[in-house]
């Protein structure tokens, strides 16, 4: 419909005068007449309207009267036009809309008492505000309830027909997984095909429906609305920070509802640019681990070898006993600790503090080791920045969307929507470059299919064609000349035949990309796994960046580098300072006036530059028996490294293990010391969402069994270990040390756009670092192994936690399955639930086999999530040499029939 001219940000539309309910109105000409309305701070019913998709005008609800018509007009779907004289209230209005709620209610049944919409339904509040009392002629449908989804149940004897689900889930998720269809006399809503619904089971299908025809499984006649307590909080699982409402009845978690709902349905248009407010399945369905029985509810410590349960005071007095032994007889660097980056801002801050502050190391390192550092390392090098460049805005209305190496519809779903309202709404083109056929890939112009591993590559590929069909921004690469001709000798031994010829894609195509890239006005990359957590990581951003640079792209407005992230709090692990290389604010930790700023602040001396070891160093030195204790918060080395890591054997030498954590864990049970931590429901904090949004967190229940916050157990085993500084009352103690550390860093939701500075980097360092990033590595194949098998993120988790969740376990459970291409299954005579044998340098699993059509041939995917089997194992580490990232989610292999 007709709302387009507002909203295209190369059109500006004109500005027209109309006059509602006596007083002149400007709009802009052409958007739907209900928004000019709502602008104005009229609120008129609208039951079949949303503003985040296109008017659908099924309702009758939104009547107004236009000068010139003698009928009541559905202002949803007419558009504002200049001179319009609109009135929006009357009796003869109240009265049609009266006879739209009547003709509703006829053949609604008044199931209220059993329905889970009772209390918060539209359809409800419109009867009671229109005072319907009688119903003529009433009559019942009588279909039997769809149950067939896994995660929704769709009473359609509710159904008002409004298309709010079929047009949130086509409209604006670009899934299209519903219709309308007549069956058995009426219209009703089905999944496409009318078979059971398979889908990506975000609920926002569920989140916009006005009624109670869609209703939540995991939450079914639980509650009364009344009965819940709303909690505004930030998701737990990935980098998108979504904002999220935890409703809780006597201390359970019963459901999780969205900002978007059919109660938000009055905004701006052209605000969706900044989210459209719905979660993911993950947000949505995955929130039983918070309650989960398998959760630790007291402290363990092994006596006699085995863990046995122990007050916290006493372990707590273990805890600090054993440490300050240890610290004595060898020097605190023998003791080392790595922390997830889901933890909050406060705790990952005051993690670094016990470490570098109460005990004295900077062996210390966060879950952003596998792969986000590498991002954030690339663009403080050459850009001087320390996250991502672009804020949702300026994703959405780029012209040119380079997404490369990211399933972001399965990794980061919310933030994809950005990707998809930019090719519906603003006309983006969008280059996708994976192994997999991904859902983005199907929607953009511009699909790059190429061989699992090659996405590097074909960087490489784009900066040379750039230059060599001369789509470079001279007056850009002239105020560095020396750094391109530096740029231009690199990449002169490439060729573009060599680069079609290993990623599968042809020249014409890689030609044609970087066209697109470099002609476009705005154009933003969006990098992901496949670029930063695979071998070669670092360099692969900055060739990015290259890109960037060459096609004048760098600093330029709505232009940048991006990149999403999986743990919730990666980009606030880094910037929090729980890394051997950063203090808090990414200071180098070998600043000496930064450490002599914070042992000021903090009353005690820190270690040493020059010190301090990261993840793969730490287990190295765990091996060797230079580190005799441990200290995990979160982290499980042993269910997430592969074999060949040796994280055993590493674990095994150590004199005191501590894991910390709301599960038990594969390295748990190795540990001598196991300390139950809340999880992010029951306690208060921030998080730092990948594009800098500082939000909080905010305790929705009492925190299960023993368990405490992770902050707490900092504070009381820094104390004790004798660091004055760490005895805190509350969260908002230790923010306020941040605050005066790093004023400004909450920004509570409004981030400061970050200002790139390439010169220093192009003008002083840039030649001697350049030549190596454009080096074509020549690895020896790996002979007979035919298929590329990866590693990787599912929709329907995330991480380990997710598999704690069992909404989510009941749509992709844990036994993993080798997911591959059709063909290539037919060609080997497998069918789906077939068992295969893999193998690798490293081993050999046996597991079953399953088709999925995003595979390429010779290609193979298994969920990084599962240890059964455990693929992980036939995996070969890589560790970084720049950033110490270690790769090991590709593999060459071999499959047959088992
Ligand atoms: S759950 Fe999400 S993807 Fe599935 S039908 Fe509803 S809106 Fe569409
Ligand atoms: S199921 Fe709900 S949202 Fe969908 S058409 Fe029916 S009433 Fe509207
Ligand atoms: S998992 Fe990510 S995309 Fe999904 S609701 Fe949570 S933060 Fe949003
Ligand atoms: S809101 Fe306009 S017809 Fe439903």
């Amino acid at each position: 419909m007709g709302l387009k001219p507002a909203t295209n940000p190369d059109v500006e539309a004109a500005s027209i005068d109309l006059t509602i309910d006596g007083q002149t109105v400007t709009a802009k000409d052409g958007v739907s007449l209900y928004d000019v309305i709502s602008s104005t701070g009229k609120i008129i019913p609208a039951m079949c309207y949303h503003y985040t998709f296109d008017p659908f005008g099924s309702c009758g609800m939104c009547l107004v009267m236009q000068e010139g018509k003698k009928s009541p007009v559905r202002s949803c779907t007419a558009k504002a036009t200049a001179g319009m004289i609109v009135r929006t209230e009357g009796d003869d209005l109240f009265q049609a809309r009266k006879k739209a709620v009547e003709k509703h209610l006829s053949v609604h049944p008044l199931d209220c008492p059993v329905c889970d919409a009772d209390g918060h339904c539209e359809l409800q509040d419109m009867a009671f505000q229109h005072q319907v009392t009688t119903l003529a002629n009433a009559k019942q449908k009588l279909i039997p309830e769809d149950t067939r989804s896994l995660v929704l149940d769709f009473n359609m004897n509710r159904c008002i027909a409004c298309g709010e689900c079929i047009n949130i889930c086509k409209d604006v998720l670009q899934i299209d997984a519903l219709q309308f269809m007549k069956k058995d006399g009426f219209t009703q809503v089905v999944a496409k095909g009318d078979t059971p619904l398979a889908c990506e089971f975000c609920g926002d299908c569920l989140a916009v429906c006005p009624v109670g025809a869609i209703t939540n499984k995991f939450s079914k006649y639980l509650y009364k609305p009344w009965q819940l307590k709303k909690t505004t909080t930030t998701c737990n699982y990935c980098g998108d920070g979504c904002q999220l409402h935890l409703e809780t009845k006597d201390n359970e978690v019963v459901r999780v509802t969205s900002p978007l709902s059919w109660k938000s349905k009055w905004g701006d248009r052209s605000e969706t640019a900044q989210g459209h407010g719905g979660i993911c399945v993950r947000g949505r369905f995955g929130f039983q681990f918070i309650d989960s029985k398998a959760r630790l509810t007291h402290p363990l410590v092994r006596k006699d070898r085995k863990l046995a349960e122990s007050p916290w005071i006493e372990t707590v007095e273990t805890v600090v006993g054993r440490l300050a032994d240890i610290k004595a007889k060898y020097g605190p660097n023998a003791i080392a600790g790595l922390i997830t980056a889901r933890c909050s801002n406060e705790e990952l801050y005051l993690f670094q503090k016990l470490m570098r502050a109460a005990i004295g190391t900077n062996h210390l390192d966060s879950s952003a080791r596998y792969g986000h550092l590498n991002f954030i390392r690339a663009v403080r090098h050459s850009l001087g920045v320390g996250r991502m460049t672009n804020d949702t805005v300026d994703i959405t209305k780029a012209k040119a969307i380079l997404v490369i190496g990211s399933n972001v519809t399965e990794t980061n779903p919310v933030f994809s929507v950005r990707v998809k309202e930019a090719i519906r709404v603003y006309k983006s083109q969008v280059i996708v470059v994976d192994s997999a056929n991904t859902n983005l890939a199907k929607l953009a112009s511009h699909p790059m299919l190429v061989k699992p591993g090659t996405e590097g590559l074909f960087v490489k590929g784009l900066v040379k064609s750039v230059i060599e069909q001369d789509l470079i921004d001279t007056d850009v690469t002239g105020r560095h000349a020396q750094a391109f001709a530096a740029l231009k000798q690199a990449v002169a031994g490439l060729s573009l035949d060599t680069v079609a010829a290993a990623t599968g894609v042809s020249k014409d195509q890689i030609n044609e990309a970087a066209t697109v890239f470099a002609e476009a006005p705005r154009s933003v990359i969006i990098c992901g796994e496949g670029i930063v957590r695979r071998s070669g990581g670092y360099q692969h951003v900055l060739a990015l960046i290259d890109l960037l640079w060459v096609t004048g792209k760098l600093g330029k407005p709505g232009c940048g580098i991006n990149t999403v992230i999986e743990e919730a709090n990666e980009q606030g692990a880094v910037d929090m300072g729980t890394s051997p290389e950063f203090l808090p604010g990414q200071v180098p930790f070998d600043q000496d006036d930064a450490r002599a700023k914070f042992s000021k602040m903090w009353s005690t001396p820190l270690p040493n530059k020059g010190t301090g070891a990261g993840l793969m160093d730490i287990l190295k030195k765990c091996r060797n028996g230079e580190i005799k204790a441990l200290y995990l918060v979160g982290e499980n080395p042993l269910g997430t490294l592969p074999a060949s890591a040796e994280v055993k054997a590493a674990l095994e030498k150590l004199e005191m293990l501590i894991v910390q954590d709301p599960f038990m864990t594969e390295t748990g049970q190795l540990a001598h010391i196991v300390l139950p931590a809340c999880t992010f429901a029951e306690k208060d904090g921030t998080m730092t969402s990948q594009d800098g949004k500082v939000q909080r967190i905010r305790q929705t229940m009492d925190p299960v069994g023993d368990s405490l916050p992770d902050w707490q157990i900092f504070s009381a085993v820094g104390s004790g270990l004798g660091c004055a500084s760490m005895e805190y009352e509350s969260v908002q103690d230790v923010q306020r040390e941040i605050m005066k550390l790093l004023p400004g860093y909450y920004n509570l939701g409004q981030p400061k756009k970050v200002a790139v500075n390439p010169d220093g980097y192009l003008s002083n360092g840039y030649k001697a670092d350049v030549a190596v990033r454009y080096c074509v590595e020549q690895k020896a194949p790996d002979a007979g192994k035919r298929f590329g098998l990866t590693m990787g993120q599912l929709l329907y988790h995330s991480g380990k936690l997710s598999t704690q969740a069992s909404g989510l376990l009941l749509i992709a459970s844990s036994t993993g399955q080798l997911h591959m291409n059709a063909q290539d299954m037919e060609r080997m005579g497998l069918k789906d639930g077939d068992r295969v044998r893999v193998s690798s340098a490293k081993g050999l699993a046996v597991l079953s086999a399953k088709v999925d059509l995003s595979m390429l041939p010779d290609s193979c995917f298994y969920p990084e999530h599962f240890n059964s089997p455990p693929i992980k194992d036939l995996m070969t580490v890589e560790v970084d040499a720049a950033t110490g990232v270690p790769y090991f989610k590709q593999a060459a292999v071999t499959i047959e029939k088992a």
